[in-house]
């Protein structure tokens, strides 16, 4: 293992290793402005739908159960169905296929990328206010945990920095899991941004 994986807990290192990353989603997403018009937001939600999707199995892995008990709770793909049903946008067809390889330090790295968004979800979330969106419709995936999120995400973290996991594989996952969700950005873009919602359900595009 390198110094820099020894020297630092793995929750260090992948905030560490994905910080430039993260600014660019962060400044992409503002820049888009998904969330300065409900049709932004809209495609902002379908790109969520889309990376949830992909990482739906990871919440029922048996090895991560026993690393986070409460990892099926955690899954937000129900409410992000939900918030789409709130705001009539259709679902897009079935993903051709799981997009992710099992293992459990690869799943570690996409799980860290879910989890984290739940911090800046506190921005969204107040953002999306303005969109006349709240916790109980069109911005539920938004809402903070039952416990709040600074303690979720102290729960998840003190879990993966205890596990026995390769620290380079989680990184390199973590990584890929930023890059779809860019690819995420890019196919609502491509449903939503000519056509509007109506194109999501007759688009037979595969996601
Ligand atoms: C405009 C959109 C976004 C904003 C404004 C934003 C903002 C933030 C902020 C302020 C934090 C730190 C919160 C804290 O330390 O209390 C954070 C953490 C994080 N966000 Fe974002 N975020 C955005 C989008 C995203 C997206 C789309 C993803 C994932 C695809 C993501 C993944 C993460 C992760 C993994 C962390 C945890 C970093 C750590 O290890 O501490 N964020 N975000």
């Amino acid at each position: 293992m390198c110094a820099f994986f020894a020297e630092n807990t793995l929750s260090f290192a992948l905030r560490e290793k994905t910080k430039s990353i993260h600014d660019r989603t962060d400044h992409r997403i503002m820049s888009m402005g998904l969330f300065s018009s409900l049709n932004g937001y809209r495609m902002f939600l379908l790109s969520q739908y889309i990376f949830h999707r992909d990482i739906v199995k990871i919440y029922e892995g048996e090895t991560l159960i026993r690393l986070l008990p409460d990892l099926k709770s955690r899954n937000r793909f129900a409410c992000i169905e939900a918030d789409m049903h709130d705001l009539d946008l259709p679902q897009p067809p079935a993903s051709s296929g799981d997009v992710i390889p099992f293992n459990p330090s690869v799943a570690v790295g996409w799980l860290y990328v879910a989890e984290g968004s739940k911090l800046g979800a506190n921005i969204l979330s107040r953002m999306s206010l303005a969109l006349g969106l709240t916790e109980s419709f069109g911005a539920r995936h938004l809402a903070p945990a039952p416990e709040g999120r600074g303690q979720s995400w102290k729960v998840f973290k003190a879990a993966i920095d205890g596990a026995e996991l390769d620290r380079t594989m989680c990184v390199s996952a973590a990584e890929e899991a930023f890059a779809r969700f860019s690819t995420c950005l890019d196919l609502a873009q491509k449903l939503l941004g000519e056509d509007g919602a109506e194109e999501a359900a007759r688009s037979r595009v595969a996601l």
